[in-house]
């Protein structure tokens, strides 16, 4: 006989536009949608099984608010997908620090209500998973929700690229807890590293040689914005080329990941990808590709196998150790350990065998 599902009970740190997609997407899936997810089931639950059971922001056009209204406040520009009836939970307010600063402050209302008790409201809404979604350079933030999914036994999920799962002293103290820590920095779904990645690995793996090649984004969101701080964006950017050339056995010319900011594309972001190489007996090939999408669901596809990965880690139906490397691995640009696409595919195929992916 099935064993009766409970929902994965999920906090969200940041409620920004890949937050927006996320909570949207899982109201879209409740109703039978077929196309979208890399995986269906995993160990038996769906998409719609995850539940938003707290979330934290900065912004007064989001705290306070219910979170059905909160996603589709500005400054999100992410697309409206479903019409969410109200969730019962209000985004409450949390410590700025250095979520508020840089260019991507430059966007926030920083709210005046008094901050939340994270660790007690994560324990009081009974939260499993929470999921940092705070802007790109906010490492205090980040840290600070560590700490306090730590301090609350909840899994952590960090979606940003603050090193937090890549750093060992995180790693030690949530090793030392039992308790679960996967990222850093999401890798979307489809998206202009995983496509970069895969395209130098077929090549690799395709006997040609990758002579130079780069990688440049333009989007509208407040993640492009951010991209013009040079400084800060200095960490995005180093985890996108290391991501990138990790594939390749050989050091090449490459640059990954250098943005601009373009106020009317919206949450849209378009990626231009160049190659140069060689063939067999020195013939030269050329690849120019151009990819557009939209960020948030890009974000929010692979957040939704992760979330339901954790899940299973967390109801020790995986065990744990090299499977959150390998989910890491499968889901971030700057995981605590990097094993190959291939690898990382098999992996994960062999770890839902037998767990109710279908
Ligand atoms: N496809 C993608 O969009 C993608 C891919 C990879 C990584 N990421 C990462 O995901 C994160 C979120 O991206 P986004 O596009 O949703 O960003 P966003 O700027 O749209 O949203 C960030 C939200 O965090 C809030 N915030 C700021 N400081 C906070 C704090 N201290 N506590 C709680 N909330 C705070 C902001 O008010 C905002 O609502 C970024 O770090 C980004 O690098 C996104």
């Amino acid at each position: 006989m099935s064993k009766k599902r409970k929902s994965i009970n999920v906090a969200l740190a940041g409620v920004g536009n890949c937050a927006s997609s996320l909570i949207q997407g899982t109201a879209y899936y409740a109703i039978d949608h077929p196309i979208g997810l890399a995986h269906r089931k995993i160990g038996g639950y769906e998409a719609s099984d995850i539940n938003y059971a707290a979330a934290f922001d900065i912004d007064d056009r989001k705290v306070g608010h219910d979170l059905s209204e909160a996603v589709y406040a500005e400054p999100n520009t992410s697309r409206k997908i479903v019409d969410l009836k109200n969730t019962g939970v209000t985004v409450q307010m949390a410590q700025p620090l250095d979520g508020a600063s840089g260019i991507a402050g430059e966007k926030v209302h920083v709210s005046r209500a008094k901050p939340a008790n994270i660790s007690q409201v994560l324990r009081d809404s009974e939260v499993n998973i929470l999921v940092n979604l705070t802007p790109t350079g906010a490492s205090k933030a980040s840290e600070m929700y560590a700490q306090m999914a730590l301090g609350s036994g909840c899994a952590y999920i960090n979606a940003t690229p603050s090193k937090v799962a890549s750093n060992r002293k995180w790693q030690t103290v949530y090793k030392r807890k039992k308790s679960i820590l996967v990222g850093d920095d999401i890798m979307d779904q489809i998206g202009s590293t995983i496509l970069h990645r895969n395209l130098l690995s077929f090549l690799n793996e395709r006997g040609a040689r990758v002579d130079e090649t780069y990688q440049l984004d333009i989007g509208g969101g407040t993640e492009s914005k951010s991209a013009l701080d040079k400084k800060k964006y200095e960490i995005k950017r180093n985890i996108k080329t290391a991501a990138v050339a990790s594939v390749v056995p050989y050091v090449f010319p490459i640059v990954a990941g250098s943005s601009d900011f373009v106020d009317f594309m919206g949450n849209k972001r378009t990626s231009y990808f160049w190659i140069r190489g060689q063939y067999y007996a020195g013939a030269n090939y050329n690849m120019d590709i151009r990819l557009t999408l939209e960020d948030g669901p890009a974000c929010a596809g692979i957040l939704t196998d992760v979330i339901r990965l954790v899940n299973l880690v967390q109801n020790n139906e995986l065990g744990q150790g090299s499977v959150t490397d390998l989910i890491s691995a499968y889901g971030f640009k700057a995981p605590p350990k990097r094993i190959s696409p291939e690898s990382v595919s098999e992996g994960i195929e062999q770890l839902l065998d037998g767990h109710g992916k279908a």
